[in-house]
C-alpha cells in the first residue's frame, strides 16, 4: 500500500514536471525599424494549464545561423555573456509575463540581419522543449518611377518602363491598366544592392490601347504605385 503511494506522488511529480514550448503558428513578420515581439510559450503537458517561467531557464538562438545566442535567461536573471555582439542591447524578455508562462522575446530596432529562424528554448533540471519558427524581414523601397522611353513608328508602340529600389525580400511588380487589370508585361528584372533589391519591368502599348497605367510594386500587405496618363503618350508620340 505504502509502495503504491510512493509511486502515485512519484507519477504525479513528473507528470505535473512535464512541459511543452508553443510558437506562433505562422512566420512572424517585421518592417526594418520597427520593434517586434517573438512570441513563446510555456505550458504544461497536463491539462495545458499555464506554468510559471520564472525558475526556468530561457535561451533563444539563431537556428540557421549556428545556433548564435539571442538572448539567454537563467538562474532568474538575463545574461549577456554568451550572446552574439550582433543582439546586443536589443533584447528583452516581458519580466511580469514570465509568471503566466509567456517566454517571448521583444527584439528592437529589426534590421534585415534579423530575418532568419529563431529557436525558442526552455530547459528545467527535469525536462526540456523547444519550438522553431522565421521572422521574416521587410524593407519597404522608394516609390516607383515610370519612364515613358520610346515611340516606335513602324509599330506604333510605346515603351515603359518601371523601376523601383530599396525592397528586402523581392517585391512584387505589376503594370495595371485603369480598372486594375493586370497587364502582360516583360520580365522582372532585379539586382541586389548590398541587402536591397532593385527591380525594373518594360511594358510596351500599341497607340490604340493607351490608357492611365499603374506600376505597383508590393511586398506582403505593403504596395507603393506610380501612374501614367493619356496626355504623357499624346505628348510624347507628337514630338517624335
Ligand atoms: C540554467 O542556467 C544556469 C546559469 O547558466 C546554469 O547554471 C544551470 O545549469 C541551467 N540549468 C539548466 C537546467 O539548464
Ligand atoms: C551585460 O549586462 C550588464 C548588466 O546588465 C551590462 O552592464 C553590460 O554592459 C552588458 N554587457 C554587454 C557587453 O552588453
Amino acid at each position: 500500500m505504502k509502495c503504491v503511494w510512493v509511486m502515485m506522488l512519484f507519477l504525479h511529480c513528473a507528470l505535473s514536471e512535464k512541459f511543452e514550448v508553443v510558437g506562433p503558428d505562422a512566420p512572424v513578420v517585421a518592417t526594418d525599424g520597427s520593434d517586434v515581439v517573438l512570441p513563446c510559450s510555456v505550458r504544461r503537458s497536463d491539462g495545458h494549464s499555464s506554468l510559471s517561467a520564472v525558475d526556468l531557464n530561457i535561451t533563444w538562438t539563431r537556428s540557421d545561423l549556428g545556433g548564435a545566442v539571442v538572448h539567454f535567461y537563467g538562474s532568474h536573471k538575463d545574461m549577456n555573456t554568451s550572446q552574439s555582439p550582433d543582439y546586443r542591447g536589443r533584447t528583452a524578455l516581458i519580466k511580469e509575463e514570465l509568471q503566466n508562462g509567456s517566454v517571448s522575446l521583444r527584439l528592437s530596432e529589426v534590421k534585415v540581419f534579423d530575418d532568419g529562424q529563431y529557436r525558442c528554448r526552455v530547459d528545467s533540471e527535469y525536462w526540456e522543449d523547444e519550438v522553431s519558427f522565421d521572422l521574416k524581414v521587410e524593407v519597404i523601397g522608394e516609390r516607383p518611377v515610370i519612364t515613358l522611353e520610346s515611340y516606335d513608328r513602324k509599330s506604333e508602340e510605346f515603351s515603359l518602363l518601371c523601376e523601383s529600389k530599396g525592397w528586402f525580400p523581392k517585391p512584387d511588380l505589376q503594370w495595371l491598366n485603369s480598372r486594375g487589370e493586370i497587364q502582360t508585361a516583360g520580365v522582372t528584372e532585379s539586382q541586389r544592392h548590398a541587402e536591397l533589391f532593385s527591380v525594373k519591368r518594360r511594358f510596351t502599348v500599341h497607340k490604340n490601347n493607351i490608357d492611365t497605367f499603374l506600376c505597383r510594386v508590393s511586398l506582403g500587405e505593403h504596395w507603393k504605385e506610380d501612374e501614367i496618363k493619356p496626355s504623357v503618350f499624346y505628348a510624347s508620340s507628337s514630338h517624335q
